[in-house]
């Protein structure tokens, strides 16, 4: 979803089914126990807690002003707003009252006469009467209406984020943010893990993505970067005998910004020691369960797993999106000595758009074949079935008999349906496929969860430029016992069959999280080394100081991350992170709030020993 799209959506719209008001139950001061009294400052209530059991009841409350509304010359009626709601005031004395002035108002509650209550209003059973008003600070006209239901353009929102964190949508979201963290602090420490803080200023981290860098004064001309993640730092908290170890730990990294990615993130991170996979995969259930729990009010289910093969197979994706079927289907034996040239290829396969026939437009096929050869595919085959199963579709008139009757068949297809197919080789189908699946097979909009482990992740992704295969992971992935024996220096791509001991999480379609058991024996660390084409001297230099830390008696350990940012989203509804981010950059990388990022001051750079040249043409 690009900037502009981010809409002012209605926060009701997105509240979580059980949650009352974007509210959750449990983050009611009262009922949660938490004893405001002595600490309630100006004020004796808030807002949104009245009811009208307060009848009667003298009360002081502070807030900002949400809107006026004038009856006569006199009387006005003042919608008092803080966080926890809103609630209507009767104001009789003259006053200048303008919308986001801070006032406190004192009064008593009086329950409205029958007939007269508000139902659109939680607190509209009951006003405040004979009020005195002290105006605690005046507001400008503010650049967007905070009780405004419209759509309202994010880098306005962005620059005035302190107006737009008055929002209902903000203030549940931030709120719920800490929910989250809290509760999943909460089951890392149950499971026995120690939150520890690891540095910010580091040397580099192997995640893949670009780093941002510090230049360092006082050694000009040298540079920190700042942590991808604290990966390395972890792994020697296992060699340190920290046995379990966790943070919430910002992460940085200079990539394209997208909707579920900013420069700065959260992550929760985890290490363990003389576990393996099961257990990694049981405390980061339980955290994801709790989190779930305390957003939603429910726990779910235990979380099924998929193999990557099956995922890539059957979803053409490794972040497959299982809340809807629409799997991939292989047809390449139908296709085996087919006279259809389209169809003379490693792999074929489709997928069913059921109802397609009618639904699915011709001007809509040319759409989506479009996107698919933008996906690096040659065009899409498709089928629209009729009765008794027959076929109608361009390519009908290449296909024998057998197909014909075959493909439908083997689709699972019913008259009405529209079958899509992609030939080629095997990795670019799934992913043509697993995008298209995607594109039309549009997952429920509803509040459904639906986690998947993948596990069994490939050790390689792809064999680069000069024949060195690439760490799907990282380095210190420990490849799957059964594969290490094919860990040897091979040409071509058998060596992307070798599977490692990497697992990640996968919530509705997002990438929420990735671990791996890592490798603790120097001689399987040489061997991944040397397969990835680093030789022991390149290698020492890279990673010398924490392969000489594994050889003073690294445990066997393993561990994982996944992003509160993600999960605090998905959790709440939202297509993007930037929405659970109190002050994010926009998708160019900005804050329009700061104007960050900015020029520094000719002598800063001398100092730093740097020189700032030219953009590049
Ligand atoms: P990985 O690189 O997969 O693994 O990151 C783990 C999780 O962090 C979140 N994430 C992000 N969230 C928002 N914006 C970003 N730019 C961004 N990048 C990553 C994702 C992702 O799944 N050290 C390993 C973990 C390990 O092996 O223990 C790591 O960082 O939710």
């Amino acid at each position: 979803m690009s900037d502009q799209e981010i809409t002012d959506q209605d926060p009701e719209l997105a509240a979580p089914a059980d949650a009352d008001q974007g509210y959750d139950d449990d983050y009611d001061y009262d009922d949660d126990g938490v004893d405001m009294g002595v600490a309630r400052g100006m004020r004796s209530d808030y807002c949104g807690e009245l009811t009208v059991d307060d009848a009667d009841r003298e009360v002081s409350l502070c807030g900002w002003v949400d809107n006026r509304r004038e009856h006569g010359e006199k009387l006005a009626f003042i919608d008092l707003r803080d966080h926890t709601g809103i609630i209507q005031c009767v104001v009789d004395e003259k006053h200048d009252l303008r919308r986001e002035y801070v006032v406190r108002i004192t009064g008593t509650v009086v329950a409205r006469p029958e007939g007269m209550e508000n139902p659109f209003l939680d607190t509209g059973a009951i006003d405040v009467q004979n009020c005195t008003v002290e105006v605690l600070n005046k507001a400008e006209t503010p650049p967007f209406s905070v009780n405004s239901r419209q759509e309202i353009d994010e880098t306005l929102r962005l620059k005035h984020r302190y107006i737009d964190m008055r929002r209902e949508r903000m203030q549940r979201n931030l709120r719920y943010r800490s929910i989250v963290q809290s509760a999943v602090r909460g089951a890392m420490e149950d499971q026995g893990f120690t939150e520890i803080e690891t540095p910010l200023l580091i040397a580099s981290t192997p995640e893949g993505a670009r780093d941002f860098v510090v230049p360092s004064r006082q050694q000009p001309g040298t540079f920190y970067a700042l942590p991808q993640s604290p990966q390395i730092f972890k792994q020697l908290c296992m060699v340190g005998g920290m046995d379990r170890y966790y943070q919430i730990a910002k992460c940085l990294r200079d990539e394209d910004l997208r909707a579920d990615r900013q420069f700065e993130f959260a992550q929760l991170d985890a290490e363990a020691s003389f576990v393996g996979q099961d257990e990694v995969i049981e405390f980061i259930s339980y955290a994801v369960a709790a989190a779930t729990d305390a957003v939603r009010g429910v726990w779910p289910e235990e979380i099924p797993q998929m193999t990557y093969a099956d995922a890539m197979e059957f979803y053409g994706s490794d972040k497959p999106d299982i809340r809807f079927d629409m799997t991939l289907v292989e047809l390449t034996p139908l296709f085996e000595g087919t006279e259809a040239n389209v169809f003379k290829t490693e792999c074929v396969k489709g997928i069913v758009a059921k109802g397609g026939a009618d639904e699915i437009a011709r001007n809509r096929i040319d759409e989506l074949t479009e996107m698919c050869k933008r996906w690096g595919a040659k065009g899409l085959a498709w089928f629209r079935v009729g009765d008794g199963l027959e076929l109608d579709g361009g390519l009908t008139k290449f296909m024998s008999a057998d197909e014909l009757s075959g493909l439908p068949q083997m689709m699972g297809a019913e008259e009405g349906d529209l079958i899509l197919l992609q030939s080629g080789d095997r990795r670019s189908v799934n992913d043509v496929l697993g995008r298209l699946r995607l594109e039309i097979g549009q997952p429920p909009i509803d509040e459904g969860l639906a986690f998947v482990w993948v596990v069994d992740f490939p050790m390689f992704e792809v064999i680069n430029d000069q024949g060195n295969p690439v760490a799907m992971h990282h380095p210190f992935t420990m490849p799957h016992e059964d594969d290490v024996d094919y860990l040897v220096r091979q040409g071509g791509e058998s060596m992307l069959k070798i599977r490692s001991q990497a697992y990640d999480l996968v919530l509705n379609g997002w990438e929420l999280g990735s671990g791996s058991v890592r490798i603790h024996d120097p001689e399987i660390q040489r061997r991944v080394f040397a397969a990835l084409g680093l030789s022991d001297e390149e290698a020492a230099e890279k990673f010398g100081f924490l392969l000489d830390a594994f050889s003073y008696g690294a445990p066997p350990h393993a561990g994982f991350a996944f992003g509160i940012d993600r999960l605090t989203a998905l959790l709440l509804g939202e297509t993007n992170i930037r929405e659970v981010i109190a002050f994010p950059k926009t998708q160019s990388g900005q804050d329009p709030l700061t104007n960050a990022p900015s020029a520094i001051a000719d002598n800063h750079l001398t100092e730093l020993g740097l020189r700032v040249l030219p953009p590049a043409e």
